[in-house]
């Protein structure tokens, strides 16, 4: 099977190697990878740690997806996509041949350091930017519903990989964008009831750089490895903005 590997320093990613790597049942992207730089070329640059989708730095473009490669298997990128990405500025269509090689570039909205790996700076700097640790209320024991549990789950199983940043077509327009890894972080706190500041949090992303650059492509739920819905907390955020809008104006009247 061939692999095609964009190779280079450059912003945008326009020269590629080709490898061959052996087809072998269960084999991922990384495992391919991993077997180019053992027997092929050492100097090929990728990021790994956990091998299990645990970690987060194995993200990279895979056939113009973002995708963790370690959670990729080899096979199933010969076969057509069942869904398709809202196209974006930063992640072009085509420019390989399904079927008899797999497309592997770094991910898109991050400036590239070398061959496939990317300078995570912007997506952390948004990730900080929200506080992302527990103001915790004073008191001993904070009664935690069920349900509450149950929707928390959902946002804390992002390993922060950043694949859904570099999906997101507003995240590749605009800077200032907190893009939605850092919006769904946010979200589940304000939905934690043992935090502190809540409503400052709901504030805290209210603005075309927070909850209303969002514009609902939905690319960050489909790319997402760990299941987390960023556009899902997003709307929930919006609806209770506007219900606290509508609260203020009726105490006013
Ligand atoms: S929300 Fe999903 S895609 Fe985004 S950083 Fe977290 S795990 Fe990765
Ligand atoms: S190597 Fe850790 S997430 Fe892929």
């Amino acid at each position: 099977m061939k692999l095609k590997v964009a190779r280079g320093y450059s912003k945008d990613a326009s020269s590629y190697q080709i490898y061959e790597v052996p087809e072998k049942p269960g084999s991922t992207i990384l495992d391919a990878l991993l077997y180019v730089h053992d027997n092929q070329d050492d100097t090929l640059g990728f990021r790994y740690s956990c091998r299990g989708a645990v970690c987060g730095s194995c993200g990279m473009l895979i056939n113009r997806v973002p995708r963790l490669a370690c959670r990729t298997q080899l096979a199933s990128m010969l076969l057509p996509e069942s869904r398709h990405l809202v196209p974006s500025i930063s992640i072009p269509e085509g420019g390989f041949e399904l079927g008899r090689e797999v497309l592997i570039e770094p991910l898109p909205n991050l400036e590239r350091q070398k061959d496939l790996m990317v300078d995570m700076t912007p997506f952390f700097k948004a990730y900080k930017a929200i506080s992302p640790f527990l103001l915790e209320k004073e008191g001993s024991e904070h009664f935690m519903p069920q349900p509450t549990v149950r929707e928390l789950e959902r946002y804390t199983n992002c390993v922060l990989c950043a694949v859904c940043f570099s999906s997101c077509p507003i995240n590749g327009k605009e800077l200032d964008y907190l893009g939605p890894a850092a919006l769904a972080k946010l979200y589940r706190f304000i939905i934690d009831p043992r935090d502190a500041q809540r409503s400052m949090r709901l504030e805290k992303g209210n603005s075309t750089t927070g909850w209303w650059g969002c514009q609902f492509h939905a690319n960050c739920a489909y790319v997402c490895p760990k299941g987390v819905t960023p556009n899902y907390a997003i709307a929930k955020a919006r609806k209770m903005i506007r219900e606290r809008t509508v609260a203020i104006s009726k105490e006013d009247s």
